[in-house]
C-alpha cells in the first residue's frame, strides 16, 4: 500500500500548518510578550506606572491594571485598541511618531505586500488588549 504513508504525512502537514498558524492568533499570551516589549518600559512590568522610564517623563504613565475599576468595572476594550494604535494620540505615546514604532499601525497594501499588513497588526493590538483585560484588578 502506497498511500498510506502519504495520507499520514498530509495529516502532519496540515497539523503543522495549523500549529504554525496559532502562533499568530489572538491571545492574551502573545499579548504579555508584546507588553514586555513595547510598554513595560513606561507602564512597569505588571503595567502598574512604575517601569523605568516613568520618572523621567513630564506626564505620569498611568497604572494599566485600573483600566476597569476607572470605567464603572467594566473593561474599556475600543479606548485601548484606539490608545495602542494610535488613534486616540496621546501625548505620552507620541503622535505621529509613536515610541513603540510602527509594530501597531496597520500599513497601506502596496506591490509588495498586496494586503497590507492589516490582519497581522490587528492581531497584534487585540492579544495586548486582551492581555491589559486580564491584568486588571
Ligand atoms: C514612552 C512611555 C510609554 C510607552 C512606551 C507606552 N506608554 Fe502608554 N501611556 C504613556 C503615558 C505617559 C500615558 C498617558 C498619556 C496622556 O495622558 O496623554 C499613556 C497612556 C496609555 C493608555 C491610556 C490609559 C488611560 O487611563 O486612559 C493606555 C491604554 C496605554 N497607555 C497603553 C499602552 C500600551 C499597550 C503600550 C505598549 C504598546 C504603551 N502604552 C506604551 C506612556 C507610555
Amino acid at each position: 500500500m502506497m498511500t498510506k504513508p502519504i495520507t499520514k504525512f498530509g495529516v502532519f502537514a496540515v497539523l503543522g500548518v495549523l500549529l504554525a498558524g496559532s502562533a499568530y492568533a489572538q491571545d492574551a499570551d502573545v499579548g504579555a510578550q508584546l507588553f514586555g516589549d513595547y510598554c513595560a518600559v513606561c507602564h512597569g512590568d505588571g503595567g502598574k506606572g512604575d517601569g523605568d522610564m516613568a520618572n523621567l517623563m513630564t506626564i505620569p504613565a498611568p497604572n494599566l491594571t485600573l483600566l476597569s475599576a476607572n470605567n464603572d468595572g467594566e473593561f474599556p476594550m475600543l479606548k485601548v485598541i484606539h490608545a495602542i494604535d494610535g488613534r486616540t494620540g496621546l501625548r505620552g505615546h507620541g503622535t505621529p511618531m509613536p515610541v513603540f514604532g510602527r509594530v501597531f499601525v496597520s500599513s497601506e497594501p502596496g506591490p509588495a505586500n498586496p494586503y497590507g499588513s492589516v490582519l497581522e497588526v490587528r492581531g497584534r493590538v487585540l492579544s495586548l488588549a486582551m492581555y491589559l483585560e486580564s491584568i486588571q484588578q
